[in-house]
């Protein structure tokens, strides 16, 4: 296992992402707990992609459940249909919010997180879990980030 991510700071966001997914395929290849990986991969798109919190919420007796995280501290249920979160559990979809503030029933677990994508994870066709990121800034994230944490959720 690699003892950390090789990220040249010159790199957009596309080309990070590109170097990232094949590393964290590599940091959880070999290892089969479930928390385990979730951890090391939080970690890796934190200080790898510079984001203001990276988390994931597990579905657990019929809500959401705060699981491995980097960040300030956070909501540790979320009800299905509630905020950002339990809204793509709902739907199963993924949800880019460019302004939390307009998200009707967004959940501000942080006063700082200003735009937010969750990517839900789902086999034989249930939610298991969704991967949530948070940034400071409004607008962050986009089709690129979709398809990429898309790619990275398929590894887990
Ligand atoms: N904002 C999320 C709650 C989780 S935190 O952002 C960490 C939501 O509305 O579901």
């Amino acid at each position: 296992m690699a003892e950390e991510l090789l990220l040249p700071t010159s790199m957009n966001k596309e080309e990070r992402y590109k170097s990232l997914l094949p590393q964290i395929e590599s940091l959880v290849a070999g290892e089969e707990d479930l928390i385990a990986n979730l951890a090391n991969i939080a970690s890796a798109l934190k200080y790898g992609m510079q984001f203001f919190w990276v988390g994931f919420y597990l579905v657990k007796d019929n809500s959401l459940v705060l699981g491995p995280f980097q960040g300030p501290i956070a909501c540790t249920r979320i009800a299905k249909g509630k905020g950002v979160c339990g809204k793509s559990w709902e739907d199963k979809n993924v949800l880019l919010v460019p302004d939390v503030d307009q998200f009707p029933g967004h959940i501000a677990c942080n006063s700082e997180s200003k735009s937010e994508i969750v990517v839900p994870l789902v086999r034989d066709g249930e939610v298991v879990l969704v991967l949530d990121v948070d940034s400071d800034q409004l607008n962050s994230f986009d089709e690129v980030d979709q398809r990429y944490l898309e790619r990275l959720l398929e590894m887990i």
